[in-house]
């Protein structure tokens, strides 16, 4: 699992949280009693184990080949790296001896047992909006997996960045200090999916830019922004640069099964969401997420990012050959797509065998930056949603040269998205040293 944080900006974070350490006002202690509706026994661990999924626990706290939420997962900072915390019920490496109170304040306010301040690599700016009696029944779960000894190794941060108490600050200005809150006159459904997104799914910690404290900036909220070297789109309302042309039906797809058809397939870590969190949700909760979205004000993008539906190149091209007019050219990047790619992804949009492989009507092959297009192609793909078969694409890092990653970008963004881009082979070397 290659799980990616934000980490840009944290270090403009404390820096400024340095400057003016002014908010030492007391902790609060949060209510960790669970309320009468709470189910107990294995109810209780049921709805935990969804709930975990819900808010994808296990994407950060599990280490690559590593077991499920035994840590270890590395977070490259700019000043250090600091590793994903053992959350199974170990007594000495876990979390066994924390207490519900413990554990709450954890999520809600960023806290550790022994009253340290946490990164907000831990992204509790979003389960702070988690209600009591889901934070609990997700402890519930926990402790009742196997308890797995394993202590993640030492976080490497310099002073001052390994000052903990200056994330107080931060905290304070970014983290709410209240539960969900339904919105009135809002349909039910609106309401059920505004709290999946925004206290469990945290799809703003990926899909909203932040602003220079590194806090999320919510005046553009899910307008899109770029992490570790991937683009997590425009998933506003705006029909042109978000999703408000998609179906329900395609974004149901997309969410549950990680492709749509005529939107491409989710790679990088959305992929992962998928495969690890958003897969495992029900229908009505899936519709629930996509009514919400609905309500998120459309922010408009430049043009060129527009996907074009219809590119003049695929309408002359066959599943298993492009246009004469381009083997007439032969650049390049029409050769390498033909030896590397063309057996999984054809040249008419539609994709050989794999209905994920489509590259038709998909962001990635409409972006000019060629933002993820390159990552996919250095890094590939591998994933699977039970009962969809794996989804496969190799990684062309080692074998390809920057010259011949660019040429292919460029072709791909011509023939699948009828875009004009200049990829060039330094942005390829940038591409390489975006990802963790
Ligand atoms: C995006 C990555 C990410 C996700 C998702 C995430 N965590 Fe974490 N979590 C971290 C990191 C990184 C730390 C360590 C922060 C630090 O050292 O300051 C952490 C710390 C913690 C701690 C403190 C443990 C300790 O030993 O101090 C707990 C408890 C915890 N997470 C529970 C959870 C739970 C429960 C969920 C799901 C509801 C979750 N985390 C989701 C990244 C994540
Ligand atoms: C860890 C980061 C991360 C999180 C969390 C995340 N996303 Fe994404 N999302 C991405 C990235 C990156 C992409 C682009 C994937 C690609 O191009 O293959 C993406 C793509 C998408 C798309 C497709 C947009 C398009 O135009 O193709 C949708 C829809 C989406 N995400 C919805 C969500 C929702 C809803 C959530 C929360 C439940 C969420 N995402 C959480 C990173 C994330
Ligand atoms: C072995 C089959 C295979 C080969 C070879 C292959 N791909 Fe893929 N590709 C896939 C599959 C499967 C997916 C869907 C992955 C997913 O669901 O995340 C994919 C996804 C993609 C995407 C969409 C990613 C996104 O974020 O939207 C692009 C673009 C892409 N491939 C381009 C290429 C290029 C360019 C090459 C050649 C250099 C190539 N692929 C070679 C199978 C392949």
């Amino acid at each position: 699992m290659r799980r990616v944080f934000s980490a840009i900006g944290v270090l403009v974070v404390l820096v400024i949280a340095a400057a003016g350490a002014f908010f030492f006002l007391p902790e609060g202690e949060p209510a960790a009693a669970a309320s009468p509706k709470q189910p107990t026994g294995t109810a209780l661990i049921e709805r935990g184990r969804y709930l975990a999924q819900a808010a994808d626990c296990v994407a950060c706290h599990t280490a690559p080949g590593g077991q499920a939420y035994a840590g270890g997962l590395a977070f490259k900072l700019p000043f250090g790296t600091i590793y994903a915390p053992n959350i199974t019920p170990d007594k000495d490496t876990g979390i066994g001896t924390w207490t519900d109170a413990d554990f709450v304040r954890a999520l809600h306010s960023g806290v550790g047992k022994g009253g340290e301040m946490l990164y907000p690599a831990f992204p509790y700016a979003s389960y702070a909006l988690m209600s009591t009696d889901d934070a609990l029944a997700i402890k519930a779960y926990l402790f009742s997996l196997k308890p797995v000894k394993a202590k993640a190794p030492a976080n490497t941060i310099s002073f001052p960045y390994n000052q903990r108490y200056l994330m107080r600050a931060w905290r304070r200005l970014f983290v709410p200090d209240h539960r969900f809150r339904m919105r009135d006159g809002q349909p039910a459904d609106v309401n059920t999916g505004a709290y999946l997104v925004e206290a469990l799914g945290h799809c703003g910690e990926c899909h909203t830019p932040r602003n220079m404290l590194y806090g999320l900036d919510n005046g553009q909220k899910f307008a899109g922004a770029v992490t570790q070297g991937w683009k997590a789109y425009n998933i506003t309302s705006d029909k042109q640069a978000g999703i408000g042309a998609w179906s329900d039906d395609d974004l149901a797809s997309y969410l549950a099964k990680g492709y749509a058809a005529n939107h491409g397939a989710a790679a990088g870590n959305m992929g992962e969401a998928v495969d690890d969190s958003l897969s495992h949700l029900s229908k009505p909760d899936i519709r629930a997420i996509i009514a919400y979205l609905r309500t998120v004000r459309a922010k408009s993008a430049e043009a060129d990012e527009r996907v074009n539906p219809d590119p003049s190149a695929i309408k002359t091209s066959t599943a298993y050959a492009p246009p004469a007019s381009e083997v007439k050219a032969s650049p390049l990047g029409l050769t390498m797509f033909q030896s590397a790619c063309a057996s999984c992804h054809g040249w008419n949009g539609e994709g050989l065998e794999h209905p994920q492989a489509a590259l038709l009507g998909s962001r990635t092959v409409n972006d000019p930056h060629g933002t993820n297009l390159l990552q996919v192609v250095l890094y590939g793909a591998n994933r699977g949603v039970p009962g969809e078969g794996a989804a496969f694409m190799p990684a062309f890092g080692q074998a390809y040269s920057d010259v011949e990653i660019a040429a292919v970008s460029n072709y791909v963004l011509a023939h699948f998205g009828g875009k004009k881009s200049s990829i060039t082979p330094a942005d390829v070397a940038a591409a390489r040293k975006a990802a963790p």
